[in-house]
């Protein structure tokens, strides 16, 4: 580990570098300095982005084994030190080891799918264009082209795998990439550059920068990196959309996720699975997740059966030391985290809601909470709460049970506990959200299949092959005087 005298370098232009100031990156758990990190200055923030600019011509035509084999060893590398990987997550992050583990995992998946995408990527796609008199001899060859260098916003609460959710489609594509980690969580992301320079992907081609966040309006606005993708909060995602409304923006927000349980899960084993899936995925990362579940709306006919389970379930929700593999709930990035959490049950207590479990904080660890008859006007109703809290609503049939998963301004992923294929596509028909989940609660996400959100949940998708769709657009060249269509 890095100590206080031998600061973490991070990457310019694939190349370590260290600035003039350090900053202390501390454990969430127990408050010890994990590690002392270098921050660069304006100047090395302004030569990576000159870099990026510089080799992006020549990335674009890198050819696709080349990055498909730079794709292949992160993917490679990942897999051979994924228990180191996922320790320092959990020293970072506080996450416990099995949820750590398990984002290791899937970030080897992601760059996997990468290397694969980027071998399929870009054939062109004819068009025949004589369908007129004007355009005989003529044929349309569409291509896809980077649009140039992304800047890579990544959040704490995954601070491996939502990086290489921004790094590996721009790679893939052969767009140069800046990434920022998170302030709280930038280990992980460093790691990643110390694999990355491992390749021999070109110069400048991807940079990671832990700059504060003061510094970036500055590098957001600039107008060398056309493609900026964001995931965190709403509030700062749309004040960076506003702030540049002509660029390419991607935005993977917050939600307040909504599991459905119908009538017919009914049996003793549906509702245990039921019970024991919202339990874990309410909690994991302490709730941490933009999936989470937070909103369980129960139809009437289960209702009374399921709670008794989903409450024995959080409550059965091993918490603590994060580095023990036996825990599930860690803390929250901090404490300011927790009390915010605490504030926002208080208040829903105070406007009439039932505690059922939990509802206790002990620095940053906040306790598995159930509460039900929460008032539709509370903070833990319309926001996100980014914490291990579910509330319990009894709900009248698929109709109303449907209606109140769209009673948010949010929508990312819902799940829907049902075994009836009709009402399966009646619910990918009307739940406004960018993922329906059925048999299942809204956490679940495979890194190639589309994410994102509609409403206030963001723009754009993220998934290999649709973060590289977003940050390429077509380009069409017209052969003419082709007398052999
Ligand atoms: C997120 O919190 O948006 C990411 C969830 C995930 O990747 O599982």
């Amino acid at each position: 580990m890095t100590t206080a005298t031998s600061p973490h370098a991070f990457w310019l232009a694939g190349r370590a570098a260290t600035g003039e100031e350090t900053r202390d990156i501390t454990s969430p758990w127990d408050g010890r300095t994990v590690a002392t990190i270098s921050v660069p200055t304006p100047d090395q923030t302004e030569r990576a982005v000159a870099a990026a600019a510089a080799v992006a011509g020549e990335f674009a035509a890198t050819p696709a084994h080349v990055r498909a084999a730079a794709l292949d060893h992160l993917a490679a590398r990942i897999g051979e030190r994924a228990e180191e990987i996922a320790q320092l997550i959990t020293d970072e992050n506080g996450k416990p080891l099995k949820w750590a583990r398990a984002e290791v995992g899937r970030c080897r998946s992601v760059f996997r799918w990468a290397a694969d995408e980027a071998r399929r990527f870009n054939g062109a796609e004819g068009q025949r264009l004589d369908s007129d008199p004007g355009g005989a001899g003529r044929l349309a060859l569409t291509r896809r082209i980077p649009y140039g260098p992304v800047l890579g916003i990544a959040p704490f609460n995954f601070p491996l795998n939502l990086c290489a959710h921004k790094v590996a489609p721009a790679l893939a594509v052969g767009a140069p990439i800046i990434l920022k980690p998170a302030p709280a969580t930038p280990l992980s992301a460093l790691l990643l550059g110390g694999l990355l320079a491992e390749t021999d992907l070109p110069e400048g081609s991807w940079s990671v920068l832990p700059v504060p966040n003061e510094a970036m309006p500055s590098l957001v606005g600039d107008e060398r990196l056309p493609v900026v993708s964001f995931t965190g909060s709403a509030p700062v995602g749309y004040s960076i959309l506003d702030s540049v409304p002509r660029k390419r923006v991607t935005l993977e927000l917050g939600g307040n996720g909504a599991a459905v349980v119908l009538a017919d899960w009914s049996s003793d084993a549906d509702l245990d699975r039921a019970a024991q899936r919202l339990a874990a995925f309410s909690n994991y990362q302490a709730g941490q997740s933009c999936i989470s579940v937070q909103r369980v709306i129960v139809d009437d006919s289960v209702h009374d059966r399921l709670l008794p389970r989903l409450i024995a379930a959080v409550e059965a929700q091993v918490t603590g030391d994060p580095s023990d593999p036996a825990t599930d709930v860690g803390p929250l990035v901090s404490e300011e985290a927790a009390e915010r959490v605490e504030s926002w049950v208080k208040e829903a207590i105070e406007s009439g809601a039932t505690l059922l479990t939990g509802g206790s904080r002990d620095g940053a660890q906040y306790a598995p909470t159930v509460l039900t008859d929460v008032s539709p006007d509370t903070r833990l109703a319309r926001e996100e709460v980014f914490g291990p809290v579910m509330t319990v609503t009894r709900v009248f049939g698929e109709e109303q049970a449907f209606a109140a998963v769209n009673d948010s301004r949010y929508g990312l992923q819902a799940g829907v506990f049902t075994h009836d294929l009709a009402t399966a596509f009646r619910a990918q028909r009307a739940l406004e959200v960018g993922g329906v989940i059925i048999g299942d609660v809204p956490s679940y996400r495979a890194d190639q299949m589309p994410y994102g959100g509609v409403k206030q949940s963001g723009v754009g998708r993220e998934g290999v092959r649709y973060a590289m769709a977003d940050y390429t657009y077509e380009r069409v060249m017209v052969l003419t005087g082709l007398d052999a269509l």
